[in-house]
């Protein structure tokens, strides 16, 4: 993964704070635009939620189909995040694509975290977490790899063999 874009963005976090330490402030938290685009991307294509469960509570006409009252639905995120009609080159990793959309948690081609009624609970904070592990990782950590990292694509995309790193502090 190319890290320029979100080590530039988390340095001028760094250099703009009058304590290195001081915690991560909510200003820092929304400056954090490519950061979010990386999120949005992992959660494209790595989404942990292959599918969601409805029913149909009337009869539901779409596309000259009928989906008659009563009937289960199986909703497939990776259905839609791995389409190449939504999302040029769908198995890329590629950040940049969201360039300009800010961050996002649920739209018509993108639903890691659900959507509707149901949509998690736990999405902007699951996000926050996530942006605030990557600060870290990128301002006061190195990785290398270890091994893993093969990636093949079953409902959505996976490491079969997991990626080991080895994360060593900054001097
Ligand atoms: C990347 C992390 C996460 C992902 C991808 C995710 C994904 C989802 C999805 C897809 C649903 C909807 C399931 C459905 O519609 O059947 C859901 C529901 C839910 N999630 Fe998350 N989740 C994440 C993190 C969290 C966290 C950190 C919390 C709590 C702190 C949380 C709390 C909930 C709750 C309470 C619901 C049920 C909402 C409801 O039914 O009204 N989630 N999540």
């Amino acid at each position: 993964m190319e890290r320029d874009g979100e080590q530039e963005e988390h340095e001028k976090i760094l250099k703009n704070r009058e304590t290195v330490d001081s915690p991560i402030t909510w200003e820092e938290y929304k400056s954090m635009t490519f950061t979010a685009h990386v999120i949005d991307e992992t959660l494209r294509l790595g989404n942990i939620n292959p599918m969601m469960f409805r029913k149909a509570t009337r009869d539901i006409e779409r596309n000259g189909y009928t989906i008659p009252s009563g009937w289960a639905i199986l909703v497939c995120p990776p259905a839609i995040h791995l389409n190449s009609e939504k999302y040029q080159d769908p198995l890329t990793f590629n950040p940049w694509r969201w360039k300009g959309q800010g961050s996002n948690t649920v739209s018509k081609n993108f639903m890691p975290f659900g959507g509707g009624m149901r949509l998690c609970a736990g999405a902007e904070y699951a996000k926050l977490q996530m942006s605030i592990v990557l600060h870290f990782l990128f301002t006061k950590y190195r990785w290398t790899k270890i091994r893993g990292g093969e990636i093949i694509q079953t409902l959505g995309v996976v490491f079969p063999n997991g990626l080991h790193i080895k994360v060593t502090e900054n001097c």
